[in-house]
C-alpha cells in the first residue's frame, strides 16, 4: 500500500482520497500541497493499539511527532489514546497546547538545553529520556533546585546496527545518542538509582528509522533484558518499564517490503516473553515510538507540473513547483518515491522522465526515471507516502514559501497548517535604517 486507503479513481478519471478530488484541492488550495487521509491515520493509531494490546494488556504506543507535528495532527493523536514523544521545546510546546496530558509525553534529546529541561519540568511531563552523563547532572541540579522529583528513563545504545542508511543508524556504539552498554551505561544506572529526585523507572533505546528486518528489534530486546538482567545482579535494579523506540519501515517505492505492523507488535511482544522467561526477570511494560509508520503512507504531496526540458536521447525533465523545500529525503537519504499524475490517473505510463524541483541546485531532483503518462505544463504530480519527515523538514531555501497542508474525510476539507505568505517570509527580518 503506497497511497492512502481511501484513494479511488473517480469519474472524471482524477485521484481522490477521503472523498476529495486531489485536482480540486490543488485548484482551491494551491500547490505545493500536503494532503493527509484521516482514514489512514487514524487506522495506523488503532493498528498500532490494537497490535500491541492484543498481545500485551500492559504497552502503550507513542506517537513520534518529529515525523509530523501541528496542533492538528497531536489533537487527532490524543483523541486516537496514544501517548506523544517530543525531542525540543518546540514540539513540547505544540503537544500542550493541543491538549495532551503533560504525563502522556515522553522527552527525548541528545542535548536538551537548561531551557527544555526547565520546561520539561515544570510542566510535569511524564518521562524524561536521560541522554548522557552531563545531561543527568544537570537534571538533577534542576530538580534539586525545585525540590520535586522526575520519573525517567536512561538511553541505551545497544550495539545494534540496524539494516537502513546510515544517516538513520542510531543504536551502533559509535552514536551521539545515549549510553553505550557495560561501563557507561551501568554507572548511569547506578547514578540515577542514588539520587532520590530521580524515578528510574525503565530503559529506552532506538536502533534506527525506516527499518524493515523485525530480526533487529527482537535483537535489540535480546540485548537490552540480558543487560537489565546484569543490572538487577549488580545494583538490585528492576526495569519496569522497557521503551524499544520506533523505527519500522513503511512502502514508499514498488520494491519495498516492510513487514507489517501486527508482524512488528508479535516479534517485539514474543521477544519480551521469551528473554524474561529465559532470564528469569519480570516481564516488564512494553512502550514503541513509531512515527513515519503512523503518519507516512497517510499522507501524499501535490504538485504542478511546469516547464518540461527534453534532451534527445538523454532525458526529459519534468520541473514542478517544489522540491526540496518540501521533500528534503530524495537529497539526504537517496529515498526513492513514485508519482503519478493526479489529474491523469487512469492513462496508461508511457514515458520515462525525470522529476525535478524549482531550486537552484543540479542536485534538486525528486524522482529519477519516473514512469507518466503524456505528462503537459499544468497537470497535477502526485508523490505518494510523504506523509512523514516531509513538511517538518521544509526550508525556505530560495525563499519558496513553506506548503499548506490539508486533512481529508468523506469528502471534507480541513487546513492544518496554512501556506506561508510573502509577508510571512520576511516578518522576522529587520530592515537597516538608512
Ligand atoms: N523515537 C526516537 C527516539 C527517534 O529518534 C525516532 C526517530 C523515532 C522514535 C521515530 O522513528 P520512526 O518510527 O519514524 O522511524 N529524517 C529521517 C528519519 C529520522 C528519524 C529520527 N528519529 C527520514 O526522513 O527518514
Amino acid at each position: 500500500m503506497i497511497l492512502p486507503s481511501t484513494s479511488k479513481v473517480n469519474k472524471n478519471g482524477h485521484l481522490e482520497i477521503g472523498g476529495c478530488d486531489l485536482a480540486l484541492l490543488a485548484a482551491n488550495y494551491g500547490t505545493p500541497l500536503f494532503v493527509y487521509d484521516e482514514d489512514t491515520l487514524r487506522g495506523q493509531c488503532r493498528l498500532y493499539k490494537n497490535s500491541f494490546l492484543g498481545l500485551k494488556s500492559n504497552s502503550e504506543v507513542i506517537y513520534a511527532s518529529k515525523a509530523f507535528v501541528c496542533l492538528g495532527i497531536c489533537q487527532l493523536v490524543n483523541n486516537e489514546g496514544l501517548s506523544i514523544d517530543v525531542s525540543s521545546a518546540g514540539e513540547l510546546y505544540t503537544a500542550l497546547e493541543a491538549g495532551f496530558s503533560p504525563d502522556k509525553i515522553y522527552f527525548h534529546g541528545n542535548n536538551k538545553t537548561d531551557e527544555e529541561l526547565a520546561l520539561a519540568v515544570d510542566n510535569k511531563v511524564g518521562i524524561i529520556v536521560v541522554d548522557s552523563f552531563m545531561e543527568l547532572s544537570r537534571l538533577k541540579e534542576l530538580l534539586n533546585n525545585r525540590g520535586v522529583k522526575q520519573k525517567i528513563y536512561l538511553r541505551i545504545t545497544p550495539g545494534i546496527k540496524a539494516s537502513t542508511h546510515e544517516y538513520i543508524q542510531t543504536g551502533q556504539e559509535d552514536s551521539k545518542f545515549g549510553f553505550s552498554l557495560g561501563g557507561a551505561a551501568t554507572l548511569a544506572v547506578k547514578k540515577a538509582l542514588e539520587n532520590n529526585c530521580f524515578n528510574l523507572s525503565g530503559l529506552h533505546a532506538h536502533i534506527g528509522s525506516q527499518i524493515f528486518a523485525t530480526r533487529s528489534f527482537s535483537k535489540a530486546v535480546e540485548v537490552i533484558m540480558e543487560f537489565a538482567k546484569t543490572l538487577n545482579e549488580k545494583t538490585g535494579f528492576v526495569m519496569r518499564e522497557l521503551d524499544i523506540g520506533g523505527g519500522l519501515g513503511i512502502k514508499y517505492h514498488a520494491d519495498d517490503e516492510p513487514s507489517t505492523v501486527e508482524e512488528y507488535a508479535k516479534v517485539i511482544s514474543k521477544a519480551v516473553t521469551k528473554q524474561a522467561n529465559r532470564l528469569n526477570l519480570q516481564e516488564p511494560k512494553i512502550l514503541v515510538e513509531p512515527g513515519r509508520s503512523i503518519v507516512g503512507t497517510a499522507g501524499v504531496t501535490l504538485y504542478t507540473v511546469g516547464t518540461i526540458k527534453e534532451i534527445k536521447g538523454i532525458r526529459t525533465f519534468v520541473s514542478v513547483d517544489g522540491g526540496m523545500s518540501d521533500n528534503l529525503r530524495p537529497m539526504l537519504y537517496d529515498a526513492k518515491y513514485e508519482a503519478l499524475l493526479a489529474n491523469k490517473a487512469k492513462a496508461k505510463a508511457s514515458q520515462k522522465v525525470t522529476i525535478a524541483g524549482k531550486h537552484c541546485e543540479s542536485g534538486d531532483v525528486l524522482i529519477k526515471d519516473a514512469m507518466l503518462p503524456e505528462v503537459e505544463m499544468g497537470d497535477i504530480l502526485c508523490t505518494p507516502a510523504t506523509g512523514a519527515y516531509g513538511y517538518v523538514m521544509a526550508n525556505n531555501y530560495n525563499r519558496q514559501r513553506k506548503p499548506a497542508v490539508v486533512i481529508v474525510k468523506d469528502g471534507q476539507v480541513k487546513e492544518l497548517i496554512a501556506r506561508e505568505s510573502l509577508e510571512d517570509l520576511i516578518r522576522l527580518d529587520k530592515r537597516l535604517k538608512a
